[in-house]
């Protein structure tokens, strides 16, 4: 009596175990899932931006509008370091990253169009 009443426990244990493990792999299945499209996504933008051809002459607008109040208007540094040789000493998506990320405040995160980070990447090419 006694031993099957504690293996009626046992049942309902290992039960309760199955669910929460079948819960926890579900849990990690979801949440690799959403992981791997928000990297997908920022690849997919990357490319995207790397494949087009910038406009300089639109580039220099666009860094006049944004960047200079922490660049300086030479981009010779101000809040914000020296961006002369920048493209030397980061990769493209580096600089990609840095601009739309907002990882390193006080620099915030841009949301801006490929071609428009393809613009400022030309530009910032041109600060040797
Ligand atoms: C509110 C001020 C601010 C604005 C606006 C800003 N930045 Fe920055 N930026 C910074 C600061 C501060 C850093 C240094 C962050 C660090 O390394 O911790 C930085 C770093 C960078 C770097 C990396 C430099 C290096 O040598 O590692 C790049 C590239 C850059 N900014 C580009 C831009 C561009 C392009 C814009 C305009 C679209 C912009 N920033 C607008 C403040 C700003």
């Amino acid at each position: 009596m006694t031993s099957s009443s504690s293996s009626a426990v046992e049942k309902n244990n290992s039960k309760e175990y199955l669910t929460k493990g079948i819960l926890l792999i579900a849990i990690i299945l979801i949440s690799s899932v959403f992981l791997f499209l928000y990297n997908y996504r920022d690849s997919e933008y990357t490319r995207k931006t790397l494949k087009l051809e910038g406009s300089l002459s639109t580039g220099v607008g666009l860094f006049k509008m944004n960047c200079v109040g922490c660049h300086g208007i030479t981009a010779r540094g101000l809040v914000g370091p020296d961006l002369h040789a920048v493209t030397e000493r980061l990769s493209d998506s580096q600089i990609i990253k840095q601009v739309t990320k907002g990882l390193t405040p006080p620099m915030p995160s841009f949301e801006i169009e490929p071609q428009n980070m393809s613009d400022l990447l030309t530009y910032l090419h041109t600060l040797n």
